[in-house]
């Protein structure tokens, strides 16, 4: 197959960031997604249903001239959050609040460091149809960071889908055989989402032969079989699973630093990435399903009705794109070929 045509596709999880930066990952978003769910780890995080509302807002604004493309809103859990605020949020739009353990993952800081304190907040989530994403990882120090994956699952994943049978949980940008397996053996309330970079690399792409910080994101990168799980699960179609960027734009020189920053850039290339993935696997009649509808489905939202086509043609992403601030950025994938290209 040399082009495809699918139902526009949306993107079930990514960091649009805040200010002028939203100039830039509005429209890289908009220009092939409908919809995309926008991540609440703001400074300060989007904690109420007015930063929801206002969030929206500021999104809405910086959409290009005649784009009909629509954020989809979520609320950031803390400690604190009480059933008034999931009551709050739902009516201002949120259709989904985020679980960050405490210290997982960029600004997380100010999330949830007791989990079973926020049952409660859960129950009332399950009884307003609220959707409730989940950075599955532990934070322990002493865990291992490869680990943590499989140790949140063992520890909190099973408990929560156990205790909230109707709660719709996904599991976010799974990375192990683990949580594929989990997700896969558990009730269909419970689904995930993958990123580009989880199907395209494994750990030795960024650690053999030099570090590469543009390919280190969180959860981390795992071996060689956990990717191939990705992938198989992917290959079969099967609806739990579905397209979810985890584009996080962090400026170079925050990648690039001895200590640098998680998060892979991927709005630039995302679908054309996932494309060539499937391509490679065989099964590029899998991603319309991937990416345009079992996440709308599951999220219980209609399916989009337009539609993009991709052809097979290489390309090279830009290896840098200058922010409205005027500081560089390297997108996932900056100077290297892509496969695949959106047709214009
Ligand atoms: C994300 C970010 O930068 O906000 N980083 C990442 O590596 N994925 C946070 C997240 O989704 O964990
Ligand atoms: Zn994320």
């Amino acid at each position: 197959m040399t082009q495809i045509t699918i139902q526009t596709p949306d993107d079930w999880h990514l960091h649009f960031r805040d200010g002028d930066m939203l100039a830039e990952t509005v429209p890289a978003t908009a220009r092939c997604f409908q919809r995309a769910v926008a991540m609440p780890n703001l400074v300060p995080p989007v904690t109420t249903a007015d930063m929801v509302s206002d969030y929206k807002q500021r999104i809405l604004a910086a959409r290009p001239e005649g784009s009909t493309f629509e954020p989809v809103m979520t609320l950031f859990l803390t400690n604190t959050t009480s059933k008034q605020d999931i009551i709050d949020a739902k009516a201002a739009g949120a259709l989904a609040a985020k679980l960050y353990p405490a210290g997982a993952t960029t600004n997380s800081d100010a999330a949830v460091s007791r989990l079973d304190g926020l049952f409660p907040i859960f129950e009332e989530m399950q009884k307003q149809g609220m959707l409730l994403l989940v950075h599955g990882e532990v934070t322990a120090h002493h865990i291992d960071i490869f680990d943590r994956e499989k140790e949140f699952i063992d520890q909190n994943m099973t408990r929560i889908v156990d205790a909230f049978p109707d709660l719709k949980v996904v599991f976010e940008h799974i990375t192990t055989k683990d949580a594929v397996d989990f997700v896969l053996a558990a009730s269909d309330n419970v689904a995930a989402t993958i990123t580009p970079q989880h199907l395209l690399l494994n750990r030795n792409d960024m650690l053999v032969g030099g570090v590469r910080p543009h390919y280190y994101c969180l959860p981390v990168l795992k071996r060689n079989i956990h990717q191939q799980a990705l992938r198989a699960v992917v290959a079969t179609g099967n609806k739990k699973f579905f397209l979810g960027t985890d584009s996080a734009p962090h400026e170079k020189d925050k990648k690039e630093n001895a200590c640098g920053c998680a998060g892979c850039y991927s709005a630039w290339s995302a679908i054309e990435l996932y494309a060539q993935v499937f391509d490679e696997l065989d099964a590029l009649d899998k991603l319309e399903g991937f990416a345009s509808q079992h996440g709308a489905d599951f999220y219980g939202l209609p399916r989009n009705t337009t539609s993009i086509t991709l052809v097979k043609e290489d390309w090279t992403i830009p290896a840098e794109i200058t922010l409205p601030n005027g500081n560089p950025i390297v997108p996932f994938f900056g100077g290297e070929t892509c496969g695949w290209k959106i047709k214009d």
